[in-house]
């Protein structure tokens, strides 16, 4: 009887630790291997990169890349997830982590080799974080002129934090999963207490802004490992030329839809691949290297107006066609027209309609857009408007006559008249005129930029 208890008993423990190991290796299959994936195609690039450019010889560093991707994070992910798992097995069927009963000396090499295994990853991920953080950076940092700066800058801070990072992080948690020894505080000598405050002092602040490169580069490891067009990408696009080349580039949806149709539109290239392949393909490109509308708005548009775009009313598109043109006169480049178009993509979801007549009457809404179009063609419609706004009436024609000059077809009299008393009515109202003409007043926050 007691035999045949502690034979189930047995057996139902084997079965807790199969469960146990090959959930964690499940997951590390699963969830880890696309994820890691990403980050050795990271690394191929880089190494390709510096072979184009000569600082490398050797292109035997891809290989060892993924294979130090690949497998270096394995024995730490599954000794750690397998000892997460053994909190519910301990509570609930009474089985515990078998490492912890191991003798001291087998802990700390198997230790020492998923911290060997992480360190080889570390530098791995480390190129794959400059790549992401780069990347994200380059989005918002274009409007300013040191974009190479930056770029330089993070190429050289982020290693020193990832590399350190990711081993004393990953020693922290192997520590608790591989089952620290339990001594009484009170008996550690001052060589061991010193250690335990050198590690706080040290592995605070690193682990801070470890967690800090996670929170701007970990996002785009997600949407690349999540997408589904990784193979369509990989599959295809390293026939003819390094399919890394395409990661050296930073474009926005529509340019990348570009670069996959000239090689089908190019007569002289023949590329197999099936729609949904190209369709997949591009997609993966969008995620390593690209940017939805929504995020393209929040970093030209949301930059400024962190919250007070909440509060904006609607418009018709021609409308916001002008407000981000008008903004475009700041930096050219920075609102092109390939990110313009993803912004008013955005702004016509979220903040279109076609009537729109911002609270006015369709009279006055379609005088002041007339006037607008028009004073504003060739200069902020502000300019020198402190000589004109305490001016007579016949003083403000003259000046409009005189514009009218400049356009190809000339202002009727009437439009003149109209237009004269529009401009002193929209720049009596500094409300209204904020309203029609965002951006028109040079403001504080507009000087000296
Ligand atoms: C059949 C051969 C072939 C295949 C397959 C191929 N390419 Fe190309 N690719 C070329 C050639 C040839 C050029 C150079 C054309 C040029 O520069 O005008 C090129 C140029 C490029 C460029 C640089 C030009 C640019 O517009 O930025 C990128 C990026 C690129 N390919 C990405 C891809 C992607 C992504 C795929 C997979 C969808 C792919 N290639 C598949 C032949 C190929
Ligand atoms: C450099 C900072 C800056 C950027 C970038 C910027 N704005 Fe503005 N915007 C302002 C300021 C300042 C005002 C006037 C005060 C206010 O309403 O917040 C303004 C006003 C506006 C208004 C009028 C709000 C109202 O009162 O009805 C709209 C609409 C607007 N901006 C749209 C945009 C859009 C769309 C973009 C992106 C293409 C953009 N802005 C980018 C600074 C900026
Ligand atoms: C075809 C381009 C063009 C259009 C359209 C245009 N302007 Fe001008 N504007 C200029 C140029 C160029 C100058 C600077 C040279 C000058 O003063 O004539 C200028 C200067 C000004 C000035 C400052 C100079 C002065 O006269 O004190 C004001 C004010 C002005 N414009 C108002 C307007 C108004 C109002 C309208 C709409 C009726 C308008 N502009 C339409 C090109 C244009």
């Amino acid at each position: 009887m007691n035999e045949n208890r502690r034979g189930d008993g047995a057996k139902r423990s084997l079965g807790t630790h199969f469960a146990v190991w090959s959930a964690a290796a499940a997951v590390y299959a699963l969830l880890g291997v696309p994820m890691l994936r990403i980050v050795a195609l990271e690394t191929e690039t880089f190494v390709q990169n510096q072979y184009e450019i000569q600082s490398l010889h050797t292109l035997a560093w891809i290989p060892r890349g993924w294979v130090a991707s690949l497998a270096g994070p394995a024995p730490f992910i599954v000794i750690v997830l397998a000892a997460f798992f053994y909190r519910p097995a301990e509570r609930f069927w009474q089985v515990g982590n078998p490492i912890w009963t191991w003798p001291q000396a087998v802990r700390l090499s198997l230790g020492a080799v998923a911290v060997a295994g992480l360190a080889a990853f570390a530098v791995p991920l480390s190129i794959a974080m400059v790549q992401w953080i780069g990347v994200e950076a380059y989005w918002w940092i274009e409007w300013y002129g040191g974009m190479l700066d930056v770029m330089e800058r993070i190429r050289i801070a982020v290693p020193p934090i990832v590399i350190p990072g990711t081993i004393i992080g990953g020693a922290t948690f192997l520590w608790w999963a591989l089952g620290a020894p339990t001594r009484a505080r009170t008996t550690d000598g001052g060589p061991i207490l010193a250690l335990r405050y050198a590690y706080y002092v040290v592995s605070i602040p690193l682990l801070t802004a470890f967690a800090a490169t996670w929170i701007v580069g970990g996002p785009r490891l997600l949407r690349a490992s999540s997408s589904p067009g990784y193979g369509d990408f990989t599959n295809n696009c390293g026939k003819c030329h390094e399919r890394s080349s395409s990661f050296n580039l930073i474009k926005t949806p529509a340019e990348w839809k570009k670069t996959v149709d000239m090689h089908f539109d190019a007569k002289q290239i023949e590329i197999k691949m099936k729609d949904e392949e190209r369709q997949g393909a591009w997609e993966f490109l969008l995620a390593m290297r690209s940017y939805s509308d929504e995020w393209t708005f929040r970093t030209r548009c949301q930059r400024c107006h962190v919250v007070s775009y909440l509060d904006w009313d609607k418009r018709r598109p021609e409308d916001w066609e002008t407000i981000v043109g008008r903004i475009a006169w700041w930096s050219p480049f920075y609102y092109r027209t390939e990110v313009r178009d993803q912004v008013l993509a955005y702004l016509g979801e979220e903040f279109g309609d076609p009537d729109a007549l911002l609270g006015l009457d369709r009279e006055s809404y379609e005088r002041f857009m007339r006037f607008g179009n028009s004073c504003g063609r060739c200069h902020s419609i502000s300019r020198g408007a402190e000589y004109y706004r305490e001016a007579d009436a016949p003083q403000v024609q003259a000046m409009v006559e005189r514009m009218s000059q400049k356009l190809p077809e000339p202002l009727s009299g009437e439009e003149i008249v109209e237009f004269a008393a529009t401009y002193q009515e929209v720049l009596a109202d500094t409300e209204l005129f904020g309203r029609l003409f965002p951006h028109d007043l040079p403001t504080e926050e507009d000087e000296g930029k």
